[in-house]
């Protein structure tokens, strides 16, 4: 029945047979590299009481940003000056799936960069919420790479910019997406050719609560396997086909050893 958990066999069984399988990733799957999630208790939602924010999220909402981007700033410096993160098993994984032809794509919530620290392809990879490798301002759109913002990002300094902000204000904002942005047109297309080729669907480490990544299991054709593999079991509202319940670095390690896949990609 849907959204029981399930054995590793019988989902081992599904990576073997699949060609192309669509990975939707989110926090959860970088928490082991150290790195917390959101929505978790002590998750960075949790952490941010000294922001004094109507809600959390504020903390990635434009308008609070264009109205005050010191918060970000702050936060953006704690993130930043962690330069030890490694890439999970999980991350390992999917690089794996790469490997073994059977990854049509990976939708990645998160901003981390660690997919590509992992050696999965940028063309196997869509940062749905953006990354840091670059920066605009919000007014005159002035773009600029992550070199030229690390040391504003590194000290928690607003960087202004130097295109408008004498006449308007602009100010730098990493290219991540905000709550009240859109995420980047070329995720409508790229998932439009993907839902006609994927057979098979896979969620790790994201409580799913944020569109259109949320979304995507709607638009799937209803012959595709769904998978989840999450710490905690996602609302009934969200049917899987098959879950798997515990961390997803053990998970994936499992389904490794039933189908003798060596998990130790780069070590
Ligand atoms: P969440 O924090 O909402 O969900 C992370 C999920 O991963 C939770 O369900 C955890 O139980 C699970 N989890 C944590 N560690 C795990 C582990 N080791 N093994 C298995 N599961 C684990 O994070 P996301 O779903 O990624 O967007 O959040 C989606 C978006 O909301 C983020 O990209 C961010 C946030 O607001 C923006 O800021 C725009």
């Amino acid at each position: 029945t849907a959204n029981e958990t399930t054995s590793h066999e019988n989902v081992g069984r599904l990576f073997a047979s699949a060609k192309n399988i669509m990975v939707i990733t989110g926090a959860g799957i970088s928490t082991n590299a150290g790195i917390p999630d959101f929505r978790s208790k002590g998750g960075i939602y949790s952490q941010l009481g000294e922001y004094n924010l109507d809600s959390p999220e504020d903390m990635f909402h434009i308008d609070t940003f264009k109205s005050n981007p010191k918060p970000f700033y702050s936060f953006a410096k704690s993130l930043v000056s962690k330069t030890t993160w490694t890439p999970t098993r999980c991350h390992k994984f999917i690089k794996l799936l790469e490997l073994k032809g059977k990854l049509l794509r990976n939708y990645t919530q998160n901003i981390d960069g660690l997919e590509k620290m992992s050696g999965i392809s940028s063309s196997k990879v869509f940062q749905c919420h953006g990354s840091f490798a670059s920066a605009s301002c919000t007014v005159c759109k002035f773009k600029t790479s992550f070199e030229g913002i690390r040391s504003n990002l590194e000290s928690g300094v607003v960087m202004t910019c130097p295109k408008c902000y004498e006449k308007k204000d602009g100010i730098m904002k990493p290219d991540i997406v905000f709550f009240g942005e859109n995420v980047a047109s070329k995720f409508d297309t790229l998932l439009l050719s993907d839902l006609k080729k994927v057979d098979f669907f896979v969620v790790i480490g994201s409580s799913l609560q944020i569109s259109p990544v949320a979304k995507i299991i709607q638009q799937l054709p209803l012959k595709v396997p769904k998978l989840l593999v999450n710490k905690e079991l996602l609302s009934p509202s969200i049917s899987f086909d098959y879950c798997l319940q515990g961390d997803c670095d053990d998970i994936v390690e499992s389904i490794c050893k039933y189908l003798d896949w060596d998990l130790r990609i780069g070590e």
